[in-house]
């Protein structure tokens, strides 16, 4: 994104979709039953996205540090993430939706990685909201991978140590092909990052709500870009110089 850019609205969103297990707690269910309103809610949001045009969202769906979770949780979700996969996957594509998933799929069963694959594969040439889905994905590993396809390029003299900079990095990242996240939305009343992005979201503007994920709803995603829109987004510079652009 241009240094000095003055959008009001996001194009990319990125977000930490936390609060599952408190949601189901406090209703006396089994942390699974928030997991599964949580893929319920994302699906309106992913229907929202579409309606107000917005160009992209990242959904943190499994971090790498969640294999630490007791296996039957892990289990579930995993378990999940295939069926909900097959149940939307035509829905997305009739939508126009372009799906992606980042992170390590190497570490998934067979089957969701066919499902993973086969997801990508069918709506690969679609042009509408690209939906984005971090799963066993961390900010550092992400940096540890590019750093070692780096490496791999400098051993092989494709490339010279002098021309590693921050276009490069960026580069070798995941969702390289994409501006950084102009928004980050946390649900669930914990302000960090959590090993999210960690380089890409150098200049993302951080927005917090103690909103459960499965409560988090279409006016909450409005308010969000709403307030994201009053953000001044200044790079560094002052607020007189971007003043100035904008007037211009
Ligand atoms: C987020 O909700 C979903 C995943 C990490 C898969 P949590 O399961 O972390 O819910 P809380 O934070 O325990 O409430
Ligand atoms: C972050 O939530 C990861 C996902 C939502 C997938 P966690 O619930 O795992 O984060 P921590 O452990 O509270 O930082
Ligand atoms: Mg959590």
């Amino acid at each position: 994104m241009n240094a000095t850019s003055t959008v009001t609205k996001p194009e990319h969103v990125a977000i930490i979709m936390d609060g599952n297990g408190r949601w189901a707690k406090s209703r006396g269910l089994p942390r699974v039953a928030g997991h599964r309103a949580g893929v319920k809610t994302l699906r309106k949001l992913i229907e929202h996205s579409v309606k107000i045009n917005l160009n992209a969202i990242t959904v943190y769906a499994f971090s790498r540090e969640n294999w630490q979770r007791p296996k039957s949780e892990v289990d579930l979700l995993m378990d999940l993430f295939i069926s909900a996969l097959n149940s939307e996957v035509k829905d997305l594509h009739k939508n126009n939706v372009k799906l992606t998933f980042i992170g390590d799929r190497s570490a998934f069963s067979r089957k969701l990685q066919n499902s993973i694959n086969d997801s990508e594969t069918l709506t690969t040439s679609n042009t509408g909201l690209r939906l984005n889905i971090a799963a066993n994905y961390s900010g550092r590993w992400d940096i540890v991978q590019a750093i070692q396809v780096i490496t791999k390029e400098i051993e092989s003299n494709k490339i010279k140590i002098e021309d590693v900079d921050e276009a490069l990095v960026s580069n070798k990242l995941s969702l390289a092909d994409h501006n950084d996240p102009d928004l980050f939305i946390r649900t669930g009343g914990e302000q960090r990052i959590s090993n999210y992005f960690l380089w890409q979201s150098a200049y993302t503007e951080l927005y917090f709500t103690e909103t459960l994920w499965p409560d988090f709803d279409a006016k909450q995603l409005d308010i969000a870009i709403d307030w994201f829109s009053q953000r001044q987004r200044r790079f560094g510079k002052t607020s007189e110089q971007i003043e100035q652009t904008q007037n211009s």
